[in-house]
């Protein structure tokens, strides 16, 4: 593997900084949903073409600048292989345009989606917002994509190698659409796993986007026992998580817990976006002028961190540690990855912390988690996770 610090004429980390640092460090100035969407198309070309010989081998020098190798950071989880414990949050890749590529980006897993039945546009824009000097970010995209028939098409057009063939894990997330009315959520959701269960490592049950109306109300036992059952009813189910929201009290996540238990669950993601404004309530939006108490969407980034670790403590509390957690939400460093890892978490994801601190961010990581392994003197990330071994 490559010295990440030689030199090299133009390195991503570094055409990363130089080019969209700028424009990451003010509120204003391009619009993330246009960055992001730039990014992605561009990515989408490649994926494509990843075996023509010119890019292939620019793939190659990417993957040599942000890949990390170490069998003490591979798991066997839920019947997938994760060569390490980093991967993409859902969202960025709503529609799996870029599936191909993720593990050049050195994430051992990416999870695309959310994709819903119907496609549908999403709210009106703007509806993404930069939080400059929090490292955050405030969203309100409300589930916009092309569908799952349309999503099955896209991965297949870019001939990914067979589920447990793949150098990345491929989750595929999935939601609502929106028109389908909430006490037929279990056939909505059914409908898409069907259609792309063939293509998915793992799926996971979106109940706690807050930009579909009544969506998280899904969380409720009840309710998505129901949904879980429809979808365990499938011919080919993959492994199914649950991704749960930072806002629910203790005792709806001792429920999922207990969920998971009894249903059978591979897992639990925690957290999705925040409907609470973690004490950025006076925060002025730029490009609105309103606060962020009077904006509608989720936070992300950096104020999530500790919520979102408390999320992970009790989850584990709970449901101990057989029942595998990824951890998401406020992750920007190793530090708040290794933290997140001792709390319980198998694995963690990363988006608004990965916009801003770029695509090395995934190395350092992977970096800063064999380094704790040796300080602790742990052999394995195995017995580090649930550990509560602090950052030495
Ligand atoms: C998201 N997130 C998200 N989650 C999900 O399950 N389905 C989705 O479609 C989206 N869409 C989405 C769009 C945007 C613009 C953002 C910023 C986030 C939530 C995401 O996967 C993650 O759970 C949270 O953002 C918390 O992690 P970070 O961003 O703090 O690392």
């Amino acid at each position: 593997m490559a010295d990440a610090s030689s030199p090299r004429v133009l390195s991503t980390a570094g055409f990363y900084r130089r080019w969209l640092g700028p424009q990451l460090a003010r509120d204003e100035g391009v619009d993330a949903e246009q960055l992001s969407q730039t990014a992605l198309q561009a990515l989408a070309q490649v994926s494509l073409r990843r075996r023509w010989p010119g890019i292939s081998s620019v793939l190659e020098g990417v993957a040599t600048e942000l890949q990390r190798r170490d069998l003490r950071l591979e798991q066997v989880l839920f019947g997938c292989r994760f060569s390490n414990p980093v991967g993409l949050a859902a969202g960025f890749d709503k529609n799996g345009v870029a599936a191909g590529v993720w593990d050049c980006f050195g994430f051992g897993f990416a999870e695309v989606g959310t994709v819903t039945w119907h496609g549908q546009p999403g709210n009106p824009k703007p509806r993404l917002f930069r939080l400059a000097a929090e490292r955050a970010a405030l969203n309100r995209m409300g589930f916009n994509n092309k569908g799952a028939e349309a999503m099955q098409r896209t991965l297949e057009r870019q001939a990914l190698p067979a589920p447990g063939h793949r150098p990345a894990v491929l989750g595929i997330n999935f939601g609502k659409s929106k028109l389908t009315p909430l006490d037929q959520a279990p056939d909505d959701y059914a409908a898409s796993l069907e259609c792309l269960a063939p293509m998915a490592d793992y799926a996971v049950i979106n109940v706690s986007s807050p930009n579909t109306p009544g969506l998280r109300d899904l969380q409720d036992s009840t309710q998505l026992r129901r949904l879980v059952e429809r979808l365990r009813r499938l011919p080919a189910c993959p492994p199914l998580l649950v991704k749960i929201a930072p806002d629910l009290e203790d005792d709806a996540i001792d429920g999922i817990a207990r969920l998971a238990y009894e249903e059978g669950l591979a897992g639990v993601i925690a957290v999705n976006t925040s409907l609470d404004r973690l004490g950025l309530g006076q925060r002025l939006i730029a490009q609105t002028g309103r606060t962020l108490a009077e904006e509608a969407g989720g936070l992300s980034g950096d104020p999530l961190r500790y919520r979102a670790v408390e999320v992970i403590r009790r989850l584990r509390a709970s449901a101990g540690p057989a029942l595998p957690l990824i951890g998401v939400g406020g992750i920007s460093s190793a530090e708040a990855a290794w933290e997140r890892i001792a709390a319980g978490a198998s694995l963690v994801q990363v988006y608004t912390g990965w916009i801003f601190e770029g695509p090395d961010l995934v190395p350092r990581i992977l970096e800063g988690l064999i380094s704790q392994l040796d300080l602790h003197g742990f052999r394995h990330l195995s017995e580090a996770i649930g550990s509560g071994a602090p950052w030495k």
